[in-house]
């Protein structure tokens, strides 16, 4: 009898496995980081051969530590750090370039070439994003452009596209495909037709021959052909931040997730109409299950916020490791005056402002790097509250009901309570943490298990959901308010910089 469905997560930092059980429950996982290459300042790499030797490896460790063989697993999902692109050869698999991270700022100057006279939301009715360094097409763009020969051998049918989900399922079993959710980041896909704009490729200059099939996100793709899980289908692809919004069921318009991993990405689901922003988000797949409508998303999406503990440890060496940042920021009342807005790729939503760079305002002498680590968190924090304020505008435009919105959130920085408390009470909502907040993993767990009848339907998925804390918001009005306008003096200052 096979009981468990496996879920495997290829994010910025690492590459996971994790095997879950018909409850949603934990049974295994394992983990490998990759290196991070950041060849010049804005450029940042992945090599796609180190990251498929982790995930062969990582599959194999988790049903390892949970003890079982690939003839106990149902099926396979795959999720992903989305945008980050890579290009293979047909014929050997080999990757011509070092993958580009979604966070490389690198095609700046292309972004502008292609936006031309009518700006940076040329292609936003059909896409539901802006032209930014962020999406997967421009770096595809930059790739034919920088490989001798790439753009010949693309139009002759030799070379491979793809976001990370494409590269893994290539290595799991073969196929070339993409689902719908990672599709809608390339800025290549037609929002209502769910297929490849042949408009958009031309002008961007990206042979059709190079692109892979674009399917939902819940179906029988194909086996796996060899490794630990052999033989067991591969049955749900979604990009890891609709991953998460389905493992968090947010299966109703109006519900809204934020995930805190390197960046914070809120999404909030508007149902099988694409609803377009006019306050700096972005509109995108939430999931497709099967032949059903596809389900869209709002997104606020924010390069940098864990990323900004790790970079205090890393770059500063103010801690040594990411979970003293709490005990460090406690040691003072509050951030001193100081704040720290972490542009370092730009600004992403709602101000999507590539120019900015990042900046530490207010220092006085009396500032420590208690007050530092502070200012660090709360980063976080008003960044999310730039986003929320963005849905609410655009939700109130549309007239969703989301006014009592109840944040739903997972990823590594919701076991700071220090953060979480100080999120609500800048947000002035009531923020919610569920038991499992391995929501990623669990979301495209869910896509493959409901494809092959393991779940009946998503009322499992509603089922299994469980709550294990929340914070209301305690902060005056006043104080809310006086943060908020300090913060907004702090992002100005870092405008017009590259
Ligand atoms: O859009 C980028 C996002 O998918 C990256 O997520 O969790 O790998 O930082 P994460």
């Amino acid at each position: 009898m096979r009981r468990y469905v496996a879920a495997i997560d290829q994010g910025t930092t690492s590459s996971r496995c994790i095997v879950f059980d018909h409850h949603g429950r934990i049974a295994g996982v394992a983990q490998r980081e990759h290196e991070q290459i950041f060849p010049q300042p804005g450029w940042v790499e992945h090599d796609p051969e180190s990251i498929w030797r982790n995930t062969e490896s990582v599959i194999a460790e988790a049903l390892d530590n949970c003890g079982i063989g690939a003839a106990d697993v149902v099926a396979a999902g795959v999720t992903n750090q989305r945008e980050t692109t890579v290009v293979w050869e047909r014929a050997t698999g080999k990757p011509i370039h070092n993958a580009i991270v979604w966070q490389d700022t690198r095609t700046a100057e292309l972004t502008t070439v292609l936006a031309g006279d009518q700006g940076p939301t040329r292609y936003a009715d059909r896409t539901g994003l802006p032209l930014s360094t962020y999406f997967a097409g421009p770096k595809l763009r930059w790739i034919l452009d920088a490989v001798p020969g790439a753009l010949q051998r693309a139009e002759a049918g030799e070379l491979c596209f793809g976001t990370m989900d494409s590269w893994i399922l290539w290595n799991l079993t073969g196929e070339h495909i993409t689902d719908v959710t990672n599709a809608s980041r390339t800025m290549l896909m037609d929002l209502r037709t769910l297929q490849w704009d042949p408009r958009i490729c031309a002008e961007f200059g990206v042979p059709p021959a190079m692109l892979p099939e674009i399917r939902s996100s819940s179906e029988v793709y194909a086996p796996i052909t060899s490794g630990a899980l052999a033989g067991v289908p591969v049955a749900g692809i979604l990009g890891d931040q609709q991953a998460a919004t389905f493992g968090q069921a947010c299966l109703s318009p109006g519900d809204t997730k934020n995930t805190y991993g390197t960046g914070n990405f809120m999404l909030m689901n508007t149902g099988t109409t694409p609803v377009f922003s006019e306050h700096g988000l972005l509109t995108t797949v939430c999931y497709r299950l099967g032949d059903q409508p596809a389900v869209y998303a709002l997104e606020g999406s924010i390069a940098v916020t864990g990323s900004l503990v790790q970079w205090l440890r890393d770059n500063l060496g103010i801690i040594s490791s990411a979970e003293e940042i709490e005990p460090l920021a406690r040691t003072v009342a509050d951030n001193g005056g100081a704040y720290v807005v972490p542009a370092f790729s730009g600004l992403f939503a709602p101000r999507w402002r590539p120019d900015a760079r990042g900046v530490v305002a207010g220092l006085t002498r009396f500032v420590n790097k208690g007050h530092l680590a502070r200012a660090v968190l709360e980063a976080t924090a008003f960044q999310t509250r730039e986003v929320i304020d963005a849905m609410r505008a655009d939700a109130d435009a549309q007239r969703l009901d989301v006014e009592q919105v109840t944040l739903k959130v997972d990823g590594g920085m919701v076991g700071n309570e220090l953060l979480m408390q100080f999120q609500s009470d800048i947000l002035d909502a009531t923020v919610v943490r569920p038991v499992v907040t391995e929501t990623t993993a669990l979301g495209a767990a869910y896509a493959a298990g409901l494809a092959v009848g393991y779940w009946s339907s998503t009322d499992d998925i509603r089922a299994n959901w469980a709550e294990d804390k929340r914070w209301t918001p305690a902060m005056p009005t006043a104080d809310r308010d006086r943060l908020m306008r300090e913060w907004n003096k702090a992002v100005n200052r870092t405008y017009d910089w590259a």
